[in-house]
Parts: structure tokens; C-alpha cells; sequence
């Protein structure tokens, strides 16, 4: 019976396997843990694996997430990552995750993950999230907004590549967690990526594209001269 479960379960992936991908590659063993070397100049999609008889537990390990991120900042709120480059243990298993904190009205402003579904559950407060689809193929149809409030225990999921954000609308601090389909997601913050870039776009694109005049460009990229980091 164990066997037949197992064969059908087989038959059944298999079925499957043709609309199920990961963003990221597959391991092809147990683990690779991550290591820095900068003798062997090798490149690879992703980090290099430290010899496996060295690995230790601490390479699958990460502290802290107890503690609040900092939120001074002018969105009023901070994302705090697990990813690859704090946890090596991460490297090739296509996951990771995130701690944000949102003060009281505090923004974690439109931005997207070139790289990562992220599925986020609320612990604390209550979020306003939501995501725009792509461009539709109809010109006669929007982009299309799906968008909810969320209280502790309520999770949503951002799908891969689209634009979404989280707002706390409370008076009240808020905390969220999120999970995230890659070993390093990647984040491009609107804002910053299209008024803050370095150097900056000509103005002659950001007037054309955002059908305004050239004082409103000046203002915007004056406003995300920061680092959101
Ligand atoms: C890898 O090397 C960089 C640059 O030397 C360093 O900043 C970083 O902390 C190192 N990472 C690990 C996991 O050792
Ligand atoms: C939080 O960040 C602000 C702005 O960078 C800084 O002034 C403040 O000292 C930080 N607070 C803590 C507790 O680290």
C-alpha cells in the first residue's frame, strides 16, 4: 500500500511537473552551503558551496528576528532579510525570508522581486497590501489592482515579479513576516530605481514617461536621493 502511495504520488508529480518551476535552480545535492573564496575565481549562478566535511550547524542558522528592525527612516518602515548572503546555508534551495516592521501609517512603498513569489502573514497590526497585475493584453483593460487589509493571522501572496506594497494603518506598530521563493530575491523599489537612480535617467525619459513637467522630476528625484536599504 506504502509502495502504491508512493508510485502514485510519483505519477502525480509527474503530471504536475510541466506547470510547476522555481525561480531558482534545483539542488543538486543535500546542501551547498556558501563560502566566500577569493583565490578561485570561479562564477557561478548563485555562490560557491563550502566543502561539505566543513559545514557546520551554524551555516544553517540566523539570530535576531525577535528583535524590531528600525523604522526611523521617511517611509517608516524597515525589511529585515534571511536571504543567501546572511544565512549561506540558503544557497541553491530557492527560499528565504523576511521580518518587516511598520511604524504607526508606516510604508513599505511599491516595489517587486525580479526573482521571488513572497507569501507574507501578518503578526502584528493591520496592513492595507496589494499588487498590480502586468500590462493586459487588451489595450482596452488596466493593470489591474488586487488589494486587502489584513490583520494578525491573515497571510497574502505577492506573485512573482509584480509590483506590491504594505501599509500599516494603524495607529499602532506593526509586524509581518514573509516567506520568498529564492535564495536572493532582489528588490527594485520603484521609486528609487526610476527618481534615485545613479546617475540619473535624462530627464528628457522621465518628463516623456510620466507626462509631466521638468520641475516635478526635479522635486521627485530630490525626494529619493536616500538609500532605502
Ligand atoms: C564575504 O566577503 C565579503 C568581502 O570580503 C564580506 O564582506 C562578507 O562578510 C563575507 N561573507 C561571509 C559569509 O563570510
Ligand atoms: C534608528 O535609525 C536612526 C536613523 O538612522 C538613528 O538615528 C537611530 O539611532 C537608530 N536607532 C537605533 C535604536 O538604532
Amino acid at each position: 500500500m506504502k509502495m502504491a502511495l508512493g508510485f502514485l504520488t510519483a505519477i502525480l508529480i509527474t503530471c504536475f511537473a510541466p506547470v510547476a518551476y522555481a525561480s531558482d535552480p534545483s539542488p543538486l545535492q543535500d546542501f551547498c552551503v556558501a563560502v566566500n573564496d577569493s583565490v578561485a575565481a570561479v562564477f557561478v549562478n548563485g555562490k560557491i558551496c563550502k566543502n561539505p566535511n566543513m559545514v557546520v550547524a551554524n551555516d544553517f542558522f540566523f539570530s535576531g528576528l525577535n528583535m524590531p528592525g528600525n523604522t526611523s527612516n521617511p517611509l517608516g518602515s524597515r525589511v529585515t532579510t534571511v536571504n543567501v548572503n546572511q544565512l549561506p546555508g540558503l544557497n541553491t534551495l530557492g527560499i528565504s525570508l523576511v521580518r518587516i516592521d511598520y511604524a504607526s501609517y508606516g510604508l513599505n512603498p511599491p516595489h517587486t522581486h525580479p526573482r521571488a513569489t513572497e507569501i507574507l502573514v501578518v503578526l502584528e497590526g493591520t496592513l492595507y497590501v496589494g499588487f498590480v497585475t502586468s500590462n493586459p493584453a487588451d489595450p482596452n483593460q488596466k493593470n489591474k489592482l488586487f488589494a486587502k487589509y489584513l490583520n494578525p493571522g491573515d497571510a497574502f501572496v505577492f506573485p512573482e515579479g509584480l509590483i506590491h506594497f504594505q501599509f500599516n494603518v494603524g495607529h499602532k506598530n506593526a509586524i509581518a513576516f514573509a516567506g520568498l521563493s529564492s535564495q536572493n530575491p532582489g528588490v527594485i523599489t520603484i521609486a528609487n530605481a526610476v527618481f534615485g537612480s545613479d546617475p540619473p535617467i535624462n530627464q528628457a525619459v522621465l518628463t516623456k514617461a510620466f507626462q509631466v513637467e521638468k520641475k516635478v522630476i526635479d522635486y521627485l528625484e530630490a525626494q529619493f536621493r536616500w538609500n532605502i536599504v
